[in-house]
């Protein structure tokens, strides 16, 4: 069954801990974090004081940009988050860009990630941004896929050289403006 409509798209709460970290330390296999910075280290709710700090422009670390995580639920069960860059440095350029999406694995193949990734456009567009920049491994089929159906445009081909030896890369151009 489609997710889509039914989603809630919100930012993390303290509620939200025990799902997260779950979420974080099974995709961790996947070579993804679902929660960008955190460790178990931290205590939660200055995580998530953190990501809402970042969202307005504080807090924000060395090399960082102003940048927001949204996390995507179906009834109360976490499905996936949405990273969004409100800037863009060299290396989100390269690597990054503006909005990056994961999906939890039991959720997949249900239009999750085209929501959030929709979700993170229509963030953007509030701030003023009328093209995203989202990039892709090259043989990441599911988010090239995703970024095609959100309208993306490919704009460029990175070789693994230039990309510190990782997988080569898609970058796409994409407008903000709604698309649904
Ligand atoms: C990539 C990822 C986000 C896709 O999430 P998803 O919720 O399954 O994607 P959706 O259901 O919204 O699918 C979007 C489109 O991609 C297609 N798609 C998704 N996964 C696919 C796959 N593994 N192979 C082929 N097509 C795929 C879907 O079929 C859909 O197209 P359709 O509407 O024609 O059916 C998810 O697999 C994931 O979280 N992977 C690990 C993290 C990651 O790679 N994040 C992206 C970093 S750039």
């Amino acid at each position: 069954m489609t997710l889509g409509k039914t989603l809630e798209i919100r930012e993390l709460e303290s509620q939200d801990e025990q799902q997260a970290i779950d979420a974080h330390h099974l995709m961790l296999c996947e070579d993804f974090e679902f929660l960008p910075t955190w460790s178990a280290a931290e205590d939660w709710e200055d995580y998530i004081y953190r990501m809402k700090a970042g969202r307005r422009g504080e807090h924000i670390p060395e090399g960082w940009v102003r940048s927001a995580l949204f996390a995507a639920f179906d009834e109360g069960d976490l499905v996936g988050r949405v990273s969004v860059r409100y800037e863009i440095n060299e290396s989100l350029f390269q690597v990054g860009g503006h909005i990056g999406y994961g999906v939890v694995p039991e959720y997949r193949r249900r239009g999750a990630a085209q929501e959030l990734c929709k979700f993170g456009l229509q963030e953007l567009r509030e701030s003023g941004i009328e093209h995203a920049l989202v990039t892709c491994d090259s043989d990441n089929i599911g988010s090239k896929s995703t970024i095609e159906k959100c309208g993306g445009l490919l704009d460029a081909e990175l070789p693994e050289i230039e990309v510190n030896f990782g997988p080569s890369k898609l970058r796409f151009w994409m407008p903000t403006r709604l698309i649904r």
